[in-house]
């Protein structure tokens, strides 16, 4: 397998402690402000927030009233995200380790969560991975009513990551029959600042 194609914990570790993170944001993703704003994440919801790295939007659903899970595989990101809501009083469930685990591996949260926050944590995995993810959402992560809060990336490369996440193929992955899919014209697109300014899409999924 190509290291550049299937990125153990230890390379995700090393990014982070050389700083090599070029897909984070200057600030919270203007998607997640928007839904913070409309309510679709509003106070007293989980959220869980998977491959979540250094990304603000811990804090800020923390600091918003939400009950946030932070998972990621590298110790250093975690540590990161526990020293920054400790700095404001913040709380939250951490978990460090591989939250796509097979098996007796297999993590799942105490009760079904409210919310899931994707923020380029489907385009990272590898596509091997896809349905494992699917499964875990609509099977173990998500209450009935939940919502998966994605944002795909857009890109027409080989290779990854970040791995394309095509429409066609997320609405095959999330199929009509576990999910509901919002209108058209209720999916936009946000240009990442840095990845060569690659478009994600954001969409609300509805677990049926
Ligand atoms: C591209 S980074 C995105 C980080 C963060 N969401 C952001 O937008 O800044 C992907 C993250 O997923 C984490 N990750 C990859 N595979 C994982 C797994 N199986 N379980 C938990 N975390 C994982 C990596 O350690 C990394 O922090």
């Amino acid at each position: 397998m190509n290291q550049n194609e299937d990125r153990s914990a230890l390379d995700w570790e090393a990014r982070f402690r050389n700083n090599d993170t070029p897909w984070e944001r200057p600030g919270v993703h203007p998607a997640a402000r928007n839904w913070l704003e409309s309510g679709t994440l509003a106070p007293g919801h989980s959220v869980i927030i998977p491959g979540c790295g250094r990304c603000p939007e811990v804090a800020a659903f923390a600091r918003a009233g939400l009950n946030v899970t932070a998972a990621d595989l590298s110790g250093t990101a975690i540590a990161w995200q526990k020293a920054k809501l400790q700095k404001e009083d913040l709380s939250c469930e951490y978990l460090e380790g591989d939250i796509l685990g097979s098996g007796d591996r297999r993590w799942q949260p105490d009760e079904p969560a409210d919310r899931v926050y994707d923020q380029t944590f489907l385009c990272a995995i590898h596509p091997r991975l896809r349905e494992r993810y699917a499964d875990a959402l609509a099977n173990l992560w998500l209450k009935p009513g939940g919502q998966l809060l994605a944002l795909f990336m857009q890109k027409n490369e080989r290779g990854g990551p970040p791995f394309g996440c095509p429409l066609d193929a997320m609405r095959e992955l999330f199929s009509d029959r576990l999910w509901i899919w919002p209108d058209p014209g209720n999916i936009e697109a946000w240009p990442h600042p840095s990845l060569n300014g690659k478009p994600e899409l954001s969409a609300v999924l509805t677990r049926r």
